[in-house]
């Protein structure tokens, strides 16, 4: 049985997909804890609800982004996790926290990376006028956004696209990419040697 902890800022829908699919689809695997740097954070009672051990460490209460990152590893590794899932985790990480979780420590990102790293992707994307955005996991490498890729997801840009729209489209296949990318992680089915990624595809799911 592996374990996976999930860290969440916000809503949580993506902690929610990866919290159905591992229950409906019988991983290996338990959700060990979900941790919010925000009290706020709405997925925390979607978790707690779900009888997953939540924990809040909030950013707020560090002087530095090297002590916040330190008490939030402690409690993370409290739960001994054996995958770190950013779901709309909405901090920049030190390199030393990155560093600690190499290779175990996957994020999701709302564009079709390399295009539009950083905030607001979908209005980035409507501004530059694509013609398709969508969304990116990768595993986490101390260059925001920029880490090895393990999947994409694509959906079309219409005319009459909002950033409300488009980002309701990309979530939708949000919630299937991510489940997806962290369920072959758990499998043994995803792996990393020196920044290459690798996904045993043989099994076609
Ligand atoms: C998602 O769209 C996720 O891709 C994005 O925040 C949203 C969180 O929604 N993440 C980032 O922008 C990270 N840079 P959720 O809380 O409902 O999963």
């Amino acid at each position: 049985m592996k374990n996976i902890v999930i860290l969440i800022s916000g809503r949580g829908s993506n902690m929610e997909a990866v919290i159905r699919a591992a229950q409906a689809e019988q991983w290996p695997a338990r959700i060990a804890a979900v941790i919010s740097n925000r009290s706020d954070a709405a997925g925390l009672a979607f978790a707690a609800k779900h009888g997953i051990a939540t924990a809040v460490v909030a950013n707020k209460d560090y002087a530095t982004r090297a002590e916040f990152d330190a008490a939030l590893q402690t409690v993370i590794d409290g739960h001994a996790p054996d995958l770190v899932v950013l779901a709309g985790f909405m901090r920049i990480l030190t390199p030393q926290f990155v560093e600690h979780y190499a290779g175990r420590m996957l994020n999701i990102h709302p564009s079709l990376l390399p295009l539009f790293p950083g905030l607001a992707t979908h209005a980035q994307a409507l501004a530059a006028g694509v013609a398709e955005h969508g969304a990116t996991v990768h595993f986490v490498t101390a260059e925001l956004d920029h880490g090895p890729m393990v999947a994409q997801a694509v959906v079309p840009v219409l005319a009459d696209d909002t950033v409300d729209s488009l980002s309701a489209r990309v979530l939708a296949q949000e919630h299937t990419l991510y489940p997806r990318a962290v369920r072959w992680f758990i499998e043994g089915r995803l792996t990393i040697e020196q920044g290459q990624v690798h996904v045993d595809h043989t099994t076609n799911q």
